[in-house]
C-alpha cells in the first residue's frame, strides 16, 4: 500500500520504517529541515536498536522516502498517519496545537477520499475534533475518514514492538475505512480490535496510566520493605508469579520518567477532571513516584552528610535503557538535584551524553563508564542500562574515596556488592 506518516521522531520513523519493512511504499514527512536532510543522507536523528540498519535498506529499496512538504505526503498515499507530539501545557493538558496544524495542512492538501489515522496520543474525543476541523478546511469538499490507532512501542524495544505487535487497536467512526487498516496490517499477524474512536483514544492512555500505576505501586511496596527489611525483588517475583498480575513493570526504582507516562498521567488526569471525575488514583500514583525521587536523593544526602563539593559519578542519562532519549528523564532530574545540593558530578551515558549536553552543563562528561568512578566520593546509578551489570567493580571500588554505591535500578545484588567491600544501597532492598 502507498502509506505517508507526517512527524518523523521516536513514533513516526520507526511506524513508517517498518511498514516499508513488510513491503509497503512509505513517505515520512517532517517540517524540521534539518532532520529530513538527514534522513535523506541515509543518517538517523535517534538511537533506537536496529533501526538505521532497516531504514538505509528500505530507503535503497526504493519503499521509504522522506520529504518535509505534507501536500507531497498527502497526494501520494490514500492512507494518511498523524504521529506528530502532543506535549503537555503547563497546567497537565494536552498541547492540541500540532495535531490541529497537522490536520489543517491534510484538509488543504486533499483532493480525493483519504483516511486520515491518528497515531499520537490524544484526549478521548480527539477524532472528531479532528474531522470537524479538516472538514472545515477541505476546499475540495472530498470524502475522508478518520481513525485512531493508537501506538504502543517502547522507547529502545521499538523495532521489535512495531514487528511484533500484541495488538492492533483501529477505532473508526465509520466501518468504510476497516478493510484498508486491515490490509496495511496484515503483515504483522497480530490481533485487530476494530473499536468505536473514543473507546480507541481511550485504550492508549488507560493503559499508560495503568503501567504507571504499577509501576508506582511496586515503589510504594519498595518503602514497605525498607522499614521492614523485606526485599522488594522478591516480592516482586511472588507477586509476579500469579498469571493475574505478572511481572512487568513491577522493578523498584527511582521513579519512572520519559516522554510518554508523566504527560499521559497529567493529560488523562485532565480529562477526567474536564468530564467531572476526580481521578484521585492517578493523583496518588504522580505523587507516589515524585516522593520516591526525592526519598533516594534523601537517602543519598543522608549517607554523604554534606553533598556541597562532594564529587558523585552517574551512570545513565537517558530515562531508561536502550534510548538517547532524555525527555523527562529521572537521571537528568537527580543530576539536577545533586547539582542543585552543590555535588560536582562525573556522568556517562552509553547512547544519551550527546542530547544530554543541551540540558545538563558544567559536568564532566566520561566516555568510558569504567572511569566515572575516579576521584569520586559515591558513584550511583540512573539508568538501569544492561551493560551497567559489566562495571568493573573492583576498579570502581578502588576509584572512590570510600567505596559507597546508591543503586536506583537494583541492578547489582546487595550481598554481593557487601563482600566486594561496598556500602551499596538500592532500592527497597
Ligand atoms: N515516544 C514514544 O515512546 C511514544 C509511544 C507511543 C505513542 N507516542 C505518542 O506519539 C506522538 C509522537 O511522539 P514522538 O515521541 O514520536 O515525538 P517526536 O517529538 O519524537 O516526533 C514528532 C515529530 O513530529 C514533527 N512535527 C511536528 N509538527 C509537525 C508538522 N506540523 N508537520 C510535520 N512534522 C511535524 C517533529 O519535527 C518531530 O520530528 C506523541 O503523541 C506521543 O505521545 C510516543
Amino acid at each position: 500500500m502507498k502509506l505517508t506518516i507526517i512527524g518523523t521522531g521516536y513514533v513516526g520513523l520507526v511506524t513508517g520504517t517498518c511498514f516499508a519493512e513488510v513491503g509497503h511504499h512509505v513517505c515520512c514527512v517532517d517540517n524540521d529541515d534539518a532532520k529530513v536532510k538527514m534522513l535523506q543522507s541515509g543518517r538517523i536523528p535517534i538511537y533506537e536498536p536496529g533501526l538505521e540498519e532497516l531504514v538505509q535498506k528500505n530507503a535503497a529499496a526504493g519503499r521509504l522516502s522522506f520529504s518535509n512538504n505534507t501536500a507531497e505526503g498527502v497526494a501520494k498515499s490514500d492512507v494518511v498517519f498523524i504521529a506528530v507530539p502532543t506535549p503537555p501545557q503547563p497546567d497537565g493538558s494536552v498541547d492540541m496545537s500540532f495535531i490541529e496544524r497537522v490536520a489543517r495542512d491534510i484538509a488543504a492538501a486533499m483532493t480525493d477520499y483519504k483516511i486520515i489515522v491518528d497515531k499520537s496520543t490524544v484526549p478521548v474525543q480527539t477524532g472528531d475534533k479532528v474531522a470537524e476541523t479538516i472538514k472545515r478546511y477541505c476546499k475540495a469538499r472530498v470524502d475522508f475518514d478518520v481513525v485512531s490507532n493508537p501506538e504502543f512501542l517502547r522507547e529502545g524495544f521499538a523495532v521489535e514492538d512495531l514487528m511484533k505487535p500484541d495488538r492492533i487497536v483501529v477505532g473508526v467512526r465509520t466501518q468504510r475505512p476497516v478493510p484498508a487498516l486491515k490490509e496495511v496490517y496484515a503483515p504483522f499477524n497480530a490481533p485487530i480490535i476494530v473499536t468505536d474512536i473514543n473507546s480507541a483514544e481511550l485504550i492508549k492512555h488507560a493503559s499508560n496510566s495503568f503501567l504507571a500505576l504499577k509501576i508506582s505501586y511496586i515503589n510504594a511496596i519498595s518503602v514497605i520493605c525498607e522499614a521492614t527489611g523485606a526485599n522488594v525483588q522478591e516480592v516482586a517475583n511472588g507477586m509476579g508469579m500469579d498469571e493475574r498480575i505478572g511481572r512487568r513493570f513491577l522493578n523498584a526504582s527511582l521513579g519512572f520518567g520519559g516522554s510518554c507516562f508523566p504527560k499521559d498521567l497529567s493529560a488523562f488526569i485532565k480529562i477526567a477532571e474536564q468530564l467531572r471525575y476526580d481521578f484521585g488514583l492517578l493523583k496518588e500514583v504522580q505523587k507516589i513516584n515524585a516522593a520516591q525521587m526525592d526519598r533516594f536523593v534523601k537517602k543519598i544526602a543522608d549517607t554523604l552528610w554534606v553533598l556541597k563539593g562532594k564529587k558523585i559519578g552517574v551512570l545513565g542519562l537517558a530515562f531508561k535503557q536502550n534510548t538517547d532519549d532524555i525527555r523527562t528523564s529521572p537521571a537528568l532530574e537527580l543530576c539536577h538535584r545533586l547539582q542543585k545540593e552543590g555535588a560536582i558530578l562525573r556522568v556517562h551515558d552509553p547512547k544519551a551524553m550527546e542530547k544530554a549536553k543541551a540540558d545538563l552543563h558544567n559536568v564532566t562528561y566520561v566516555d568510558d563508564m569504567n572511569e566515572v568512578a575516579e576521584g569520586c566520593d559515591a558513584l550511583v546509578i540512573a539508568t538501569e542500562w544492561e551493560e551497567f551489570k559489566k562495571l568493573d567493580l573492583e576498579r570502581a571500588r578502588k576509584s572512590l574515596s570510600h567505596p559507597i554505591m546508591f543503586d536506583g535500578r537494583n541492578l547489582f545484588d546487595p550481598q554481593e556488592m557487601e563482600r566486594l567491600g561496598f556500602i551499596y544501597k538500592s532500592i527497597g532492598r
